[in-house]
């Protein structure tokens, strides 16, 4: 920024300085042009129609030979000390006539010599004449040759040389001072990212960033980075939060079960002192809770997926899913009566996460369910509800029946971990969907779940095919 502001401005500065130098240079010469203009009329050395004596009475060039050692006279200055000038008549054979009482002449080149040969036209030039610089007039004389009018250019240059210089000083001091704004500018305007990244930078050094946020202050970009930044945080220590959450509830959950194995593996060492009924009996037990144990290890994996979208989401036809879900419940608890309505659904995800939430809930409704009670399975606009009529939810564990290894009190004694609704949720979130718990007014627990928004199905597909028994 300190480079950029500086070039801008020298751009500037010396497109200005330039400008300013130029046009001072032509403006003072330009005056002292027109001064020798003036001097050279008052000479009336003109081949005009009246010969010479024309423009002047007083003719100061009575056309005697130069070579006869006749100068010129310079005619009276103006009034009051104004430049008189230095006057140089060139004759058309090339000699040169000086004013009266000059000695120094002015060099006469081929140019000078052929416009006194033809005695017509009129230019500038510079000249050096020793030390001295100045500016001539050089004009055609007719038969007389060239009048050469020259007027010392020492002022001239040197106001031009006091300006060039102020210009110089001027423009150096101003780049210098655009560069240093560009810089205590930039040093300014960059100074909040620097704070932002010193504190990114110590909240990533920190090992357990548990709780750090960046300050936001302000509502401008910077503050909605940092917000964004913290949001991020926020994400983050959630996530890893809940990872450590599961570890550490699973291997509390693992206990049981295993102790309960050892205790059992124990009782089998002295085998002989039981009845082959209890040895059986004992068998069979240590088989289930083997079991038990296998389904949560499962569970607590599946929960460690988190509700990630799947990598490669396929169409899945829900409403197929449910069907054979159900047939399987049908096989298991043939005493149940299922009511079952399903619409036709199509949805972007992975079958078997849907397959295992909805054989989690159907898995509830039975467990919970009167002998012989009826469950009622709908699937709607790509909302699937299932409603059993056992004993519902106590209303004050609604807020936390999908959390982990959330059980009420009345469940402890049947089967199961509290992990299924946690699953189920989180297959839903995976699909961009919702579960919902709620008990229905005539008793018995109503359970809602969606899998995201429902693709358009064309006629030409399918009905689900159901899988008979
Ligand atoms: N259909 C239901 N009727 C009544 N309570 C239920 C029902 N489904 C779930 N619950 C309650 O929610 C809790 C969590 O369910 P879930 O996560 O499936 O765990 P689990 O079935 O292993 O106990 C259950 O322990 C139970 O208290
Ligand atoms: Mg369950």
């Amino acid at each position: 920024m300190g480079l950029a502001a500086g070039v801008a401005v020298a751009l500037a500065v010396v497109a200005v300085a330039v400008s300013a130098y130029a046009g001072t240079r032509s403006e003072l010469r330009g005056q002292l042009d027109q001064s020798l203009q003036t001097l050279a009329a008052r000479y009336p050395v003109g081949p005009g129609p009246g010969g010479f004596g024309s423009r002047s009475p007083d003719d100061r060039f009575p056309g005697r030979d130069c070579d006869q050692g006749l100068g010129i006279n310079a005619p009276p200055g103006p009034a009051f000390g104004g430049a008189p000038g230095f006057y140089q008549l060139v004759a058309p054979t090339g000699s040169v006539c000086l004013g009266s009482g000059e000695s120094s002449r002015i060099p006469v080149d081929s140019r000078v010599r052929a416009l006194a040969a033809s005695g017509q036209g009129r230019y500038f030039t510079d000249a050096h004449v020793g030390s001295s610089h100045i500016r001539v007039l050089v004009e055609g004389a007719g038969p007389r040759g060239a009048l050469m009018v020259a007027l010392p250019l020492t002022d001239v240059d040197h106001a031009l040389s006091s300006q060039l210089l102020l210009l110089v000083v001027i423009a150096a001091a101003g780049i210098a001072l655009a560069a240093l704004l560009g810089i205590l500018v930039a040093r300014t305007a960059l100074a909040p990212i620097a704070r932002f990244t010193r504190a990114t930078e110590s909240i990533a050094a920190t090992p357990d960033f548990w709780g750090q946020r960046l300050e936001v202050s302000g509502r401008d970009e910077l503050a909605r980075l940092a917000l964004t930044f913290n949001t991020t945080l926020d994400a983050l220590e959630r996530s890893v939060q809940a990872q450590r959450n599961l570890v550490a509830d699973a291997s509390h959950e693992l206990r049981t079960p295993i102790a309960t194995i050892r205790a059992n593996l124990q009782l089998m060492r002295e085998e002989e002192r039981l009845s082959p009924d209890d040895r059986e009996a004992l068998r069979a037990d240590v088989i289930e809770e083997l079991d038990e144990l296998t389904a949560l290890v499962g569970d607590v994996v599946e929960l460690a997926r988190g509700s990630k979208p799947a990598a490669e989401p396929g169409d899945v036809r829900v409403d197929a899913i449910v069907t054979q879900a159900v047939e399987r419940v049908r096989r298991r608890a043939p005493a149940l009566t299922m009511q079952v309505a399903l619409e036709a659904t199509l949805v972007r995800g992975e079958g078997e996460r849907i397959a295992r939430a909805v054989a989690n809930l159907l898995d509830n409704a039975c467990k919970w369910s009167p002998p012989g009670g009826e469950v009622e399975v709908g699937l709607r606009n790509g909302i699937l509800t299932i409603r059993d009529h056992g004993p519902g939810f106590h209303e004050q564990d609604i807020p936390y029946v999908f959390d982990r290894f959330h059980r009420a009190r009345d469940a402890r004694s049947k089967s199961g971990s509290g992990l299924g609704l946690a699953i189920v949720r989180q297959a839903a979130e995976a699909h961009g969907g919702f579960v919902q718990a709620a008990n229905a007014p005539e008793g018995g627990a109503v359970l809602r779940v969606g899998f995201g928004a429902p693709l358009e199905l064309s006629e030409a597909v399918e009905p689900a095919p159901v899988s008979a028994a």
